[in-house]
């Protein structure tokens, strides 16, 4: 089989070319990195778990009606998207201070919100992602009005479909980060949820124990990554299936 074209390779996937125009391959790799990559390990399992957790999150939101790129997953570490021409902007949603804002506000980590809030900040590494104001978003053509309002309440349903699955399994939502492109239908824009949806991408605290189950685990050194990875899929019934695999005995009579 010819090797496939690779499109982009970032820090935790790499984009190939898809078998059909207008699609792309995304394979998960298990590189972690953390501080404007600063930080950086491989740990063994994550971009399993990734492909898996974000197929569940993709595959659901689409099920309520929230366009996505996922169309589906191809094996263990790929799946199959659409391309789409991503708004070059990361999308926040907090319902808990935690993180940079905890730190740029001098709110202690852990204090509710009065509302969920939306932040986006300006995707490019050199600068370190910084934060922008819708303002400059528009200004600067990265986006229309039209798009940050479908993009706000796209958000924001997200949002609220994934806390109400997380706290169903004991889990906070605490923040989230999305990415969203375009694609032309006929001429006609349309925006689809893209990138991926994940522990790498989310806060998760149990609610419980207050015990964190996402990347922090990882940019804190809390301890084991894939553990707890492998307990949000878990808890959501989402366990990679030939991670654990036997065979079955055979009954003989
Ligand atoms: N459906 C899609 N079509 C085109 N590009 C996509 C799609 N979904 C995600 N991407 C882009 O693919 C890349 C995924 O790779 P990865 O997340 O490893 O990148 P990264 O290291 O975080 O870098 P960056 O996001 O800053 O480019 C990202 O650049 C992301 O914006
Ligand atoms: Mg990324």
């Amino acid at each position: 089989m010819a090797r496939r074209k690779k499109i982009y390779e970032g820090k935790a996937k790499i984009l190939y070319e898809g078998p059909e125009p207008g699609t792309l391959v995304q394979y998960f790799k298990d590189d972690a990195t953390a501080f404007n990559a600063e930080k950086r390990a491989v740990i063994e399992g994550k971009g399993v778990l990734n492909n898996r957790l974000s197929e569940f999150f993709m595959t659901g939101l689409g099920q309520i009606g929230i366009p996505t790129h996922f169309i589906r997953r191809l094996n263990m570490r790929e799946q199959l998207i659409r391309q789409v021409e991503i708004i070059p902007l990361e999308i926040i949603v907090r319902n808990v201070a935690a993180g940079s804002m905890a730190k740029r506000l001098g709110i202690e980590e852990g204090t509710q919100l009065p509302r969920p809030i939306v932040e986006f900040s300006y995707k490019d590494d050199a600068l370190g992602d910084p934060l922008v104001p819708e303002e400059y978003i528009i200004a600067f053509g990265w986006a229309s009005q039209q798009d940050m309002d479908d993009i706000v309440s796209l958000a924001l349903r997200v949002n609220d479909w994934m806390s109400g699955v997380m706290y169903g399994v004991g889990i906070k939502l605490v923040d989230f980060k999305i990415e969203v492109g375009r694609v032309w239908d006929n001429e006609f824009p349309r925006l689809l949820l893209a990138d991926e949806i994940s522990p790498d991408s989310c806060r998760l605290w149990d609610i419980e124990t207050g015990q964190k189950l996402d990347k922090d685990v990882f940019r804190r050194d809390l301890g084991n990554l894939t553990d707890a990875y492998t307990e949000v899929a878990k808890r959501l019934g989402v366990m990679p299936s030939n991670v654990t695999h036997r065979p079955k005995p055979t009954l003989i009579n």
